[in-house]
């Protein structure tokens, strides 16, 4: 059967959602899942944008094997030469170039005409060719592009030396049919266009994203851009494994194949989400928690007696762990071990020795640690970042009677000690206002969440928040049995990556 290249862009499309920055380690740690995963093509980032983005392409184009490894670069010299001193080391490196080519956008934003946009079409095409053979072209805005024009446009980068051309659906603004057909004239149009692949990106501000890549697929593209959980820029990118599992699924109908192995799914989108701090919604196909959940007592009674009567899926193979297997306090390193290696974890031996650790600190508290937890105590451990303030001890006393009061031991820059205490309206607002006196970094709480990571009294609970600074956000995370440390943590977690950005950038 006839593949379809999957390219994920959660790294750079993904990442570029509004509070979903990754730090260089946590970008490095999705693309070795997205490895394993068996993406084609890893796009890691966009490296002129900042030396952050710089750095973890050049980490990721070092270190991950087997994927192209992808950089993003407007029509600009300046770009593609970053973007290839990013990816130079890379086993399989790939330039993607990208150009608007709406009039909407050649008039109110480039102020540069069809001419203009064709020649620094071409001519960024050729410049990055001399760097390396696989070069990927975005006429962006395309959907909303003259199409003679688009043809006009993909036929000159090919000719140039573009092996793959990606027709983005930027604002999410097409409609399945209509998008198929513009697939079809590129087809039928562009002379040269059997020297290349045809890619699709969409969008997905009126929810088409994935059908419309799919009819894309359909009338003959065989590329598709995508991200876990379909994060990205505002309503997101299409998803990844929903398109995976739809050609999958209904491989009768698109008579095609993916290189995905479908049972790390599971395991990179729930990576995904702890790291970028977006939860996957309870009924998102594929991956939300309630995806392979029967409620129906006829629904129940159909899947006991024969599960393909409501399961389309055999939720095996997306690696939805089949058992929620109890661990506790007795459960000793090898049974953790191999429970994380059946959970599609493979720790570095520090990692594991730190997360052993806190496993047993939680089995002493919870009699039952699930495999929810687990990925917690993962995703906690995976989150460290530089740290250059690091939570010691807290104390608060709180209720309906005093004045919520918090007092917060640090180690600070070269292992300093600070400890101070303040009042507030709440515990939390104690702990932060106590944090803000030892810190001292300027900035406002965008975002407050806890959750509880299982059922029960006794349970993890997880606190996102976000914070801006000079209009950044910075997202923190912690979990705590404690929710008043679980917020400690979040908020630390948010300072350090502050710092460790703003010091990336000097
Ligand atoms: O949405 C878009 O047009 C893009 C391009 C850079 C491909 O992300
Ligand atoms: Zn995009």
């Amino acid at each position: 059967m006839d593949k379809v290249i999957i390219f994920d862009t959660t790294l750079r499309d993904g990442e570029q959602a509004a509070g979903g920055m990754l730090n260089i380690q946590e970008k490095l740690g999705v693309a070795r899942q997205l490895e394993k995963l068996g993406v084609d093509v890893i796009e890691a980032g966009f490296p002129v944008s900042s030396p952050g983005d710089f750095g973890a392409v050049q980490s990721i184009a070092r270190e991950v094997r087997g994927a192209i490894i992808c950089g993003l670069a407007r029509a600009h010299p300046k770009d593609i030469d970053s973007a290839w001193a990013a990816l130079k080391e890379a086993e399989h490196p790939r330039i993607h170039v990208f150009l608007s080519a709406s009039d909407i956008h050649m008039l109110h934003q480039l102020k540069k005409s069809r001419e203009q946009i064709l020649e620094m079409s071409r001519d960024m095409v050729a410049r990055a060719k001399k760097y390396t053979d696989d070069i990927e072209f975005s006429p962006m805005d395309a959907s909303r592009a003259n199409p003679e024009f688009i043809y006009q446009v993909l036929e000159a980068v090919i000719d140039a030396g573009a092996t793959t051309v990606n027709i983005p659906d930027t604002v999410g603004y097409a409609i399945p049919e209509e998008f198929g057909r513009l697939i079809e004239g590129i087809f039928s149009n562009v002379k040269n266009i059997g020297r290349a692949v045809v890619s699709v990106h969409c969008h997905d501000d009126l929810g088409l994203a994935v059908a419309n890549s799919l009819e894309a697929v359909r009338q003959g593209a065989r590329q598709v851009e995508c991200t876990i959980n379909g994060i990205g820029e505002r309503a997101g990118n299409a998803s990844l494994e929903e398109i995976v599992m739809a050609i999958e699924t209904r491989s009768d109908f698109f008579k095609l194949t993916t290189g995905i192995n479908t049972k790390q799914i599971y395991n990179t989108s729930r990576m995904v989400s702890e790291l970028t701090g977006f939860s996957v919604q309870s009924n998102k196909a594929i991956v939300g928690a309630n995806a392979f959940r029967h409620q129906s007592g006829i629904h129940q009674d159909g899947v006991i007696k024969m599960p393909i009567t409501y399961e389309i899926i055999d939720p095996k193979k997306v690696g939805v762990p089949a058992s929620s297997l109890v661990m506790g306090k007795l459960s000793g390193r090898n049974a953790f071990r191999e429970r994380l290696a059946e959970l599609g974890y493979s720790l570095g031996e520090e990692d594991f020795i730190h997360t052993f650790q806190a496993f047993k600190e939680l089995a002493d508290k919870k009699k039952e640690v699930t495999d929810r937890d687990i990925e917690s105590l993962v995703a906690e451990e995976m989150r460290t970042v530089t740290e250059a303030y690091h939570l010691e001890r807290i104390q608060v006393t709180c209720g309906d009677r005093g004045i919520p009061t918090a007092a917060v031991k640090l180690t600070g820059p070269d292992g300093i000690t600070l400890a101070d205490a303040a009042l507030g309206t709440g515990p939390v607002d104690a702990v932060y206002k106590t944090i803000n006196r030892l810190v001292k970094i300027p900035n406002t709480l965008t975002e407050f969440s806890v959750k509880s990571v299982t059922e029960g009294i006794d349970a993890i609970g997880e606190v996102l928040i976000r914070i801006e600074s000079e209009g950044v956000t910075y997202t923190g995370r912690g979990a705590d049995t404690d929710i008043i440390v679980a917020s400690a943590k979040a908020y630390i977690n948010a300072l350090n990556r502050l710092l460790a950005l703003k010091k990336a950038t000097v």
